[in-house]
């Protein structure tokens, strides 16, 4: 088995394209591939270097989260100015990148947060729902999706040569079908009960509630993450990736020094919305899950 991934040979943010080409990497990414950028860096300058120590976080967290939009820092110890501008500068060169890379996703691309992960992951001690060393798909307990897509942009910072270590598990289409019998549906009102309790950012929708029951499920399956075709990858120092994380399982071994962007995107946006997991769920269900 091949790892579900496409390599682009770039080396810029925002790289000279020949014709066609995003037409293909769009394709790769809705397919549920992980576009690779083995020559991509996201380079720190020299008095940056010292927030690559763990001590940068400030609590128990394990990222330190910027929001670009309020331009509010968490969880960071030290100079708080100097890190939120290179956090903004992940920010700026991870949209640059798939603006160029998929302009298709240009107008409609909302930005999330940005998180920089400082501790490796190893012997992190964590409950079974937030273990991202087990295989799952993403989904937000407090921050609803609805009818958008979770789209991520990963950099490996590590200076001393070491990668971040991958799993990539089966397509979506085949968690959902395993999975998703065993969602129930949620109690009647308990979107509405968890928005007006501030417990969600905005209305949980059957889609957000069916994929948060699927991450649970899939972590908690102990022989299926055992026995599930997967594949390992090494992504090395100085490269970058791009992933539908609601749709590529994967699971996130070692490493340290990670930087992450989070984007959404509108299913509409997508060039083939029948590949997005909200539609394989819909399919299934036989009924619109988005509703709010
Ligand atoms: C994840 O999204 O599950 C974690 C990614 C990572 O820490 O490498
Ligand atoms: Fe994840």
């Amino acid at each position: 088995m091949n790892p579900p991934v496409e390599c682009l040979d770039i080396a810029e943010w925002r790289p000279p394209l020949p014709d066609g080409v995003s037409v293909r990497y769009t394709a790769a990414l809705e397919d549920g591939n992980v576009l690779y950028c083995p020559k991509l860096r996201f380079a720190l300058s020299e008095p940056e270097l010292r927030f690559l120590d763990p001590a940068v976080l400030g609590d128990n967290a394990k990222s330190l989260a910027f929001d670009p939009a309020t331009g509010t820092l968490k969880h960071a110890r030290g100079d708080q100015q100097k890190i939120a501008g290179m956090m903004q500068r992940y920010a700026d060169a991870a949209r640059t990148l798939v603006c160029s890379v998929l302009p298709r996703y240009a107008s409609a691309l909302q930005t999330g947060r940005t998180s920089f992960r400082p501790a490796g992951i190893e012997g992190r001690s964590t409950s079974l729902a937030k273990d991202d060393t087990l295989l799952h798909v993403d989904a937000f307990p407090t921050s609803p999706v609805a009818d958008r897509r979770i789209l991520r942009v990963f950099s490996n910072a590590n200076r001393s040569g070491k990668p971040r270590h991958w799993r990539l598990g089966e397509p979506f289409a085949d968690v959902a079908k395993r999975f998703y019998p065993q969602v129930r549906r949620p109690l009647p009102g308990s979107a509405r009960v968890l928005k007006s309790l501030r417990l969600t950012r905005g209305y949980r929708t059957e889609y957000d509630h069916a994929m948060l029951a699927i991450h649970d499920v899939m972590k908690r399956a102990t022989e299926y993450q055992r026995s599930v075709p997967q594949t390992e990858f090494f992504f090395p120092p100085d490269s970058t990736w791009i992933v539908f994380t609601d749709m590529v399982s994967h699971a996130a071994l070692a490493g340290q020094h990670l930087f992450e962007q989070t984007f959404y995107l509108p299913v509409s946006a997508m060039v083939d919305q029948e590949k997005a997991p909200l539609r394989i769920l819909e399919r299934r269900a036989g009924r619109p899950l988005a509703a709010t």
